[in-house]
This record gives structure tokens, C-alpha cells and sequence, in this order.
């Protein structure tokens, strides 16, 4: 299975009005490509979690939004139609605000139209300026975050650099490249000796099935890890610094990331490993300032906890297995928040890397003053 000179959601030869993504669920073991031609397709690939990571959600959703102008054309009442596929597409998942910022992109974007299919042919072009903005956005990122990479290695005379990351915000969270492994890619690519340690991410395990996946095929050296293992690591001096991405971060610097980030946030303080977070500005929520109170939480259902999904090597299927008593209640919060405080390395941004605070980002993204 070979995905390297595909991006993760792209438009069907010669049919643009379908756009395929990769079922996300199915990987490691199988690579099934999802056709999306509608809205209601579209809420279910997000909903579902066929395509994730805050970046490919926001792109799949601006996608949507050209849905619901095709189906607007064609209904009783356009504008009726319109806001309800629009606020379909708002409920699909609520804590990246990549989600909303495609989407009130697109409907300043759409308003310029005059037609319902001119409305469709401007919201058919921002959604592939979208993508095409976030290839160059994450390429960015790596850019300003290799030399961060490469001191490291600097300061081990060429050692191995220990990378930490949890959930996936790889090339497969995005388009192409991935916020946190945009950098990584660049300094291995340039010879830097690199290892990841993955975190596996319970309960929907996006470090073990997609970040180890998306790591082997670009032959980047790496080790999957239960989420409990990455403290132990920190105080044996195995790790030089983690890395995560985000759904949301706020104008201070606060970070929603999923469920465990906040875990090795502590835990790396405590021994002194610098935490990163990668992220496009899109990711930037520029209107909330207290992660903890303003960032809404996703919570999503408790059978992701009590069941797993794994490969069958027998019958060659993926198969879902109960793990817990079948009786026992689960809870699943899919993120949490990191205070600024934690985040001790910084913020790398397309524009650069900087403090995680007001005025840090302020100093990157003046306009937001
Ligand atoms: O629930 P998911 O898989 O959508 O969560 C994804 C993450 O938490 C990622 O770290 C985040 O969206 C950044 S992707 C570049």
C-alpha cells in the first residue's frame, strides 16, 4: 500500500464534482478511497471520521460547501437549503476550528455570486485554493521548524534526535506534508538522524494506525508506544522533544489537542523537554482567549472506548472486539486543552516559531492586533 504522490483529498479525474479522500479508518491494513459528491457525504466523512485532523476537516468541508451550492441551484428554496446544508456542516464536529473558518470563508466567498452557479464555480475555487494554501502553509512550518531539529542534533555532535508525538498530525491530518511532520520530513530528508516515538492514541489509535503508517512510508525511523509510556521515557532522557498538532488554539497560546496531549505537557516540563506545537493559522482561534473554558470539547460515543478495530491476520479483516465489560459505561472526551505555560518550546507557525502567548502570535500575525 503506497500512498506517497497522493494528497489525502483531491478532485476525481475528469469529474469535478466528486472529490475522494482516503477511508482514515481503514488504515493500516486496507486503502479504500471514498468518493463525496454530496453535503449530507460530506457531514458523514467528517462525523465518521473517514477523513480527520483539523486542516483535511476544513478542507473536506469547504468541498462541502461547493455541495451546497450545486444542491441549492436545484432546490425549492435555494437560500432555505443553503443555511441548513450550512449549519449541517457547522454540527459536523465541534472542536476544530479549521471546521469553521473553511466554512465562514467559504459563505463571505459564495455571497459574491449572483447566481447560483456562479456561487457554486467561486466556492469550487476557494476550496481548491484552501488546499492548495495548506500544502504551502505546512511545507512552511517545516521550514521554521527544521532548525530546531537541526540544533538538537547539533548539540547530540549528530546523535539521534528523539522525537515525541502524540495522535497524528501528519500529512494524513492535512493535505500533504502534516504540521508536526512537515519539519521532521525536511530534517530527515537532509540527512538529520531522526526517531519518532508514537504514541498510539486510545482510543481511535490515529499514532499506531496512521502516524506509524504515514512514518513507514517515508522511511522515517520511529517506535509505537502506549500512551502511558512517554513519561518514563522523559525521565530516562529518551526524549529531546515532542511535538503535537492542534484543533484550536487560542489568542493567548492555549492549545486543544486530543485527549493526552496535556498528560506529556506535564510530564516534559517536569523534565525538561521542550513541547511544541505545529500549526497553521487557520488553527488560530483569534476571538477566544481561555482554552479551558471557551474551547468546546468534542465528546463523542463511549463504544470507541469499549471496542477496538484491529486486522485479523487469519481471515485478512479488519474486526471490531469488545474489550471491557460489556456492561460498564465508558466515557470519551476526543481532546484536551494545554495552558499556554506547558507549551515551553514554542509555536511553529507558517510565519515562524514564537512564544506561546498573546504576544508572541501577535508579533507573527500583526493584523490580528
Ligand atoms: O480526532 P482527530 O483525529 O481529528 O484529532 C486530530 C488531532 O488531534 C490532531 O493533532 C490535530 O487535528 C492537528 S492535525 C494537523
Amino acid at each position: 500500500m503506497q500512498y506517497s504522490d497522493k494528497r489525502t483529498i483531491w478532485l476525481k479525474a475528469n469529474d469535478p464534482s466528486t472529490v475522494q479522500v482516503i477511508d482514515q479508518r481503514r488504515l493500516p491494513h486496507e486503502f479504500i478511497v471514498e468518493d463525496l459528491q454530496t453535503v449530507e457525504q460530506t457531514v458523514w466523512a467528517i462525523k465518521e471520521m473517514v477523513v480527520r485532523g483539523a486542516p483535511l476537516i476544513g478542507a473536506t468541508a469547504a468541498y462541502g460547501m461547493y455541495f451546497a451550492c450545486l444542491e441549492a441551484a436545484k432546490a425549492a428554496n435555494p437560500e432555505q437549503y443553503f443555511t441548513k446544508a450550512t449549519q449541517d456542516l457547522r454540527n459536523s464536529r465541534p472542536t476544530a476550528i479549521n471546521l469553521f473558518w473553511a466554512i465562514e470563508r467559504q459563505v463571505r466567498a459564495i455571497n459574491e455570486g449572483n447566481s447560483w452557479a456562479q456561487k457554486a464555480q467561486i466556492a469550487f475555487h476557494t476550496a481548491n485554493a484552501i488546499i492548495e494554501e495548506d500544502v504551502e502553509i505546512c511545507r512552511m512550518i517545516g521550514v521554521h521548524g527544521l532548525p530546531i531539529i537541526e540544533q538538537l542534533s547539533h548539540q547530540k555532535n549528530g546523535e539521534v534526535v528523539n522525537i515525541l508525538t502524540h495522535c497524528n498530525a501528519g500529512r494524513l491530518g492535512c493535505i500533504e506534508w502534516g504540521t508536526i511532520s512537515s519539519p521532521i520530513y525536511q530534517a530527515h530528508q537532509k540527512g538529520i538522524k531522526v526517531h519518532v516515538w508514537v504514541d498510539e492514541t486510545r482510543p481511535r489509535n490515529q499514532g499506531s494506525n496512521l502516524t506509524a503508517w504515514e512514518l513507514s512510508q517515508a522511511g522515517v525511523p520511529h517506535t509505537v508506544i502506549v500512551d502511558n509510556t512517554g513519561g518514563h521515557l522523559m525521565q530516562h532522557g529518551l526524549v529531546d522533544m515532542v511535538i503535537v498538532g492542534t484543533d484550536r488554539t487560542t489568542r493567548v497560546g492555549d492549545v486543544a489537542n486530543k485527549i493526552g496531549t496535556y498528560l506529556k505537557a506535564l510530564a516534559a516540563r517536569d523534565n525538561q523537554v521542550p513541547f511544541y506545537v505545529a500549526l497553521p493559522s487557520s488553527t488560530i482561534d483569534w476571538e477566544i482567549r481561555d482554552g479551558l473554558k471557551e474551547i468546546p470539547i468534542e465528546e463523542r460515543s463511549q463504544d470507541e472506548v469499549k471496542y477496538i478495530y484491529g486486522w485479523n491476520e487469519n481471515n485478512q479483516q479488519l474486526e471490531k472486539v469488545l474489550l471491557t465489560p460489556k456492561e460498564s459505561p465508558a466515557c470519551n472526551y476526543g481532546f484536551d486543552v494545554t495552558p499556554a505555560r506547558l507549551v515551553t518550546g514554542g509555536l511553529i507557525t507558517e510565519r515562524g516559531v514564537c512564544v506561546a502567548s498573546e504576544a508572541g502570535l501577535l508579533g507573527l500575525f500583526p493584523e490580528k492586533r
